[in-house]
């Protein structure tokens, strides 16, 4: 879980046209969100361990690569919402792609992680949103 604020709002768009596409949302103070994050992950459960990755090398991953990089942020102030509008969608892509260059980089390779496919990012943003993405099509701009 982390805590995070953000503003949906799209340069390209009038004043008037965010308002009415995002309508509260558009609020330019902003508002926070506090995100569950769900991760999923597959692969062979190794014989001798009888897991498919240690969950506590997994923690420690999305703990390094994205609760610290976003907990308690402006997500429109971060480099990857610069052009892009810091919905929920976008940051569901942003994070998949996070942990599947994480899980996959180099000083992974000796750990549980290396084995481990990713599958799946889903966040909650509220009780009544979520949003999942399980990678491929980038959105459209
Ligand atoms: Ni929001």
């Amino acid at each position: 879980m982390f805590s995070a604020s953000h503003r949906l709002h799209n340069d390209r768009f009038s004043d008037g046209d965010n308002r009415e596409l995002y309508g509260k949302c558009n609020n330019p103070h902003g508002h926070g969100h506090n995100y569950t994050v769900e991760v999923t992950v597959s692969g062979q459960v190794d014989r001798a361990t009888g897991m498919v990755c240690n969950l506590v090398d997994l923690d420690a991953c999305v703990h390094r690569a994205v609760l610290d990089r976003y907990d308690h942020q402006n997500l429109n102030c971060l480099p990857e919402f610069k052009d892009k509008v810091p919905t929920t969608e976008n940051l569901c892509v942003h994070v998949f792609e996070i942990l599947q260059r994480e899980m996959g980089s180099a000083h992974l390779q000796n750990t549980s992680l290396s084995k481990a496919k990713l599958e799946r990012i889903k966040f909650d943003e509220t009780m009544m949103n979520s949003f999942e993405y399980s990678g491929g099509a980038e959105p459209r701009r």
